[in-house]
């Protein structure tokens, strides 16, 4: 049986488009319902219109507050009936309601190795200039559960990516990113697919 997850973005969705290639070439046991965005520019929608994904435009700045923001997305999530949720570049905090009712079933990918590099802040080229400046021999994407801080919640996978050779932050977010592609849907179609176990904030895969 197929989960149906909905993506939220903001910028390129090329994690999103990835996910999206892996469920339709079969291999991994989700179907991409809805693609819940903030900006109406972002790459993201043109991506999900050239495969016939639903896209819903949800800017934070059309409610009032954040109460209204979470009934807003629970009801969105709820029409579309969606059992998960993959963060993929989204630049808007999800509001705690909407956090609780998908505990363990929300997912996030970031671009470094967490808990390094994360947290409020951290985000987009930041992520990388930072892994630049301190120097660093590896980084590579981590995919975990989504909880109540931000970049933080059971790791599900990680990749570590050797960066010994970049010369620059730009060379470095390229070199994760193509690796972020095939790991996020590889995580996501394993977390579909019930393989995870979660225990004392701690994700293990069962075999
Ligand atoms: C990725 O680097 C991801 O790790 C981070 O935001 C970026 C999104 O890129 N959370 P895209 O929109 O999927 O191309």
């Amino acid at each position: 049986m197929k989960k149906r997850v909905a993506a939220f973005c903001s910028h390129g969705g090329s994690n999103f488009a990835a996910i999206a290639e892996a469920a339709a070439r079969g291999e991994i046991p989700i179907e991409l319902v809805v693609m819940i965005h903030n900006n109406a520019r972002a790459g993201a929608c043109q991506k999900a219109k050239r495969r016939g994904i639903a896209s819903e435009w949800v800017p934070r700045k059309r409610f009032s507050d954040e109460d209204e923001y979470a009934a807003h997305l629970l009801g969105v999530l709820d029409r579309y009936e969606v059992d998960i949720v993959a963060l993929a570049g989204f630049m808007q905090r999800i509001p705690p309601l909407v956090v609780e009712r998908f505990e363990h079933r929300m997912t996030n990918i970031h671009p470094a190795l967490l808990p390094l590099f994360g947290g409020q802040g951290f985000y987009g080229s930041r992520v990388h200039q930072a892994v630049f400046d301190a120097g660093m021999k590896v980084s590579g994407p981590t995919v975990h559960l989504v909880d109540d801080q931000y970049d933080h919640g059971p790791i599900l996978m990680q990749r570590a990516v050797p960066i010994d050779d970049c010369r620059s932050p730009e060379e470095i977010a390229e070199r994760v990113l193509v690796e972020e592609h095939e790991l996020y849907p590889r995580a996501l179609g394993l977390l579909a697919a019930g393989r995870f176990c979660i225990e004392g904030g701690r994700a293990r895969l069962i075999e």
